[in-house]
């Protein structure tokens, strides 16, 4: 099905044929106006920015780009074709229908998981609303805008679900994702990595980068959902996420690149000689990539994790590319797992957010390769690395435990002298903090970062993608 503009709210689900539900979305509708002009990217109402706009819901040509004032985007309701007789891919209803409405028995976790994804598409809007004032280009404040307006469509479109599908229940869970805030002291987001503030363009590039790529495998695991609506809304999730993780490695690639300019300009690798000329070092790219990852990691939950058996189990919740797996039931597979004690073996369908976990870390070096390509390319024998996924992580089996970035477990307080070492101290942050410039001529680049190598939608660099007002 196209998707209709002609209504109040874009849809593909034929919304017009279901008054209550498109009363209640539109009831809903100018909350969430509300909430983004309140907390949404500071002063932009008035500024025209070159944004794509989903218009169908093909991987092919799905978009239409042109110049929006941000509070006209038409946030809109679209999910992806449905499968022919779909059948649940996984779990114990493997091969059975897909659901078209919530089993009775599964209302709340299905609830619960749904609210959790909502949460935090709202949240990263408001962990970003300042970013737009110390934009390095224009380019990069249209791409910050982009990633902001779709979070806020994928905001729709959990809301969708919970109005379309939990009733009473879920329109006031609908409510609570505009009222809880970001950071905020008595009703913050639901996650810990969304309450932090991001508050320089190094963050935000390491945010995209890393925690938008938790979100992709969230994403993921949902679209194998046999609750097909869940599924067939996170397909379509996917395909607006691929350019949020696009920003991210091309951010910290080119921050990288620039960095590498002014070594070989001055001739020195010495982290103060470069931050005096106004480049990042390598030393506090690798702790800010430290405290992001990490930061990520802890979303995918404890390693051994009954909640996350009885979600695969149910069906609520697969494996991301569960068809690349032989066995989709793991009734009686097991799965080796390091833990400070030693090698335990626990019954695998209890550690599946173990198994996504090591998904997320594969995908996560591509762009490490990339970035460490272009050091060798400039001579340079310095490696960035993810550190160990026990390494200041705060949930699960190795949570407080002090192992350092090698995997290594130190005594207390040997750890505790060399944290400063491996995560950004309060200076690193001053510092970097102290780059962030607004800069707004149209193909000018902050004396931190690089160009990209090619702009939007086949236009160039120096294309006016915001004409501020
Ligand atoms: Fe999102
Ligand atoms: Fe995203």
């Amino acid at each position: 099905m196209s998707i209709n503009y002609s209504e109040k709210i874009p849809n593909n689900v034929d919304l017009a044929n279901d008054r209550k539900l498109q009363r209640a979305l539109e009831h809903w509708q100018p909350r969430f106006l509300t909430w983004w002009q309140e907390q949404g990217p500071r002063d932009s109402s008035s500024d025209d920015v070159y944004l794509r706009t989903a218009v169908g819901v093909d991987a092919q040509g799905w978009a239409s780009y042109g110049y929006v004032k941000m509070p006209d985007y038409r946030w809109g309701i679209f999910l992806a074709d449905p499968i022919a007789d779909r059948k649940i891919g996984f779990g114990d209803h493997y091969g059975e229908p897909a659901w078209q409405q919530v089993p009775g028995e599964l209302r709340s976790q299905f609830r619960r998981i749904i609210v959790t994804q909502g949460d935090t598409e709202p949240a990263s809007v408001e962990q970003q609303h300042l970013l737009g004032l110390t934009c390095p280009s224009l380019y990069d404040l249209r791409n910050l805008f982009q990633v902001n307006v779709e979070e806020g469509r994928h905001l729709w479109a959990m809301v969708y679900l919970l109005h379309g599908y939990f009733g009473r229940d879920g329109r006031e869970e609908a409510e609570q994702l505009l009222a809880r805030h970001s950071g905020d002291r008595d009703n913050p987001r639901i996650l810990g990595t969304f309450n932090e503030p991001i508050s320089d363009w190094l963050s935000f590039f390491m945010f995209t980068y890393f925690t938008d790529r938790d979100g992709k495998f969230q994403l993921k695991s949902l679209a194998e959902s046999g609750f097909d609506p869940l599924a067939r809304t996170c397909r379509f999730m996917l395909t607006e996420e691929a350019h949020h993780m696009f920003v991210g490695e091309t951010g910290v690639g080119r921050v990288v690149r620039r960095t590498l300019e002014v070594m070989k300009e001055l001739g020195t690798d010495d982290p103060a000689a470069i931050r005096a000329h106004g480049a990042v070092d390598l030393a506090t790219i690798q702790r800010y990539l430290n405290f992001w990852f990490t930061s990520s990691l802890d979303l995918f939950g404890s390693e051994v994790s009954s909640n996350a058996a009885s979600s695969f189990a149910s069906g609520i919740k697969g494996r991301p590319d569960e068809d690349r797996y032989e066995d989709h039931v793991c009734a009686d597979a097991t799965l080796e797992l390091e833990t400070p004690d030693g090698t335990e073996s626990v019954s695998l369908r209890n550690a599946m957010n173990e198994v996504m976990r090591d998904a997320y870390i594969k995908d996560c070096e591509i762009g490490l390769k990339r970035w460490n390509m272009q050091i060798k390319r400039a001579g340079y024998d310095i490696v960035l690395r993810l550190p160990s996924k026990h390494f200041c992580r705060s949930i699960g089996a190795w949570a407080g435990v002090p192992v350092d970035p090698e995997g290594k477990l130190l005594d207390q307080q040997d750890y505790d002298q060399r944290l400063a070492d491996w995560l950004p101290s309060e200076s690193d942050r001053a510092f970097v903090h102290s780059l962030m410039q607004r800069v707004v001529e149209p193909g000018k680049m902050a004396g931190w970062t690089a160009p990209p190598d090619r702009g939007i939608n086949k236009h160039p660099v120096d294309y006016e993608y915001v004409r501020l007002h």
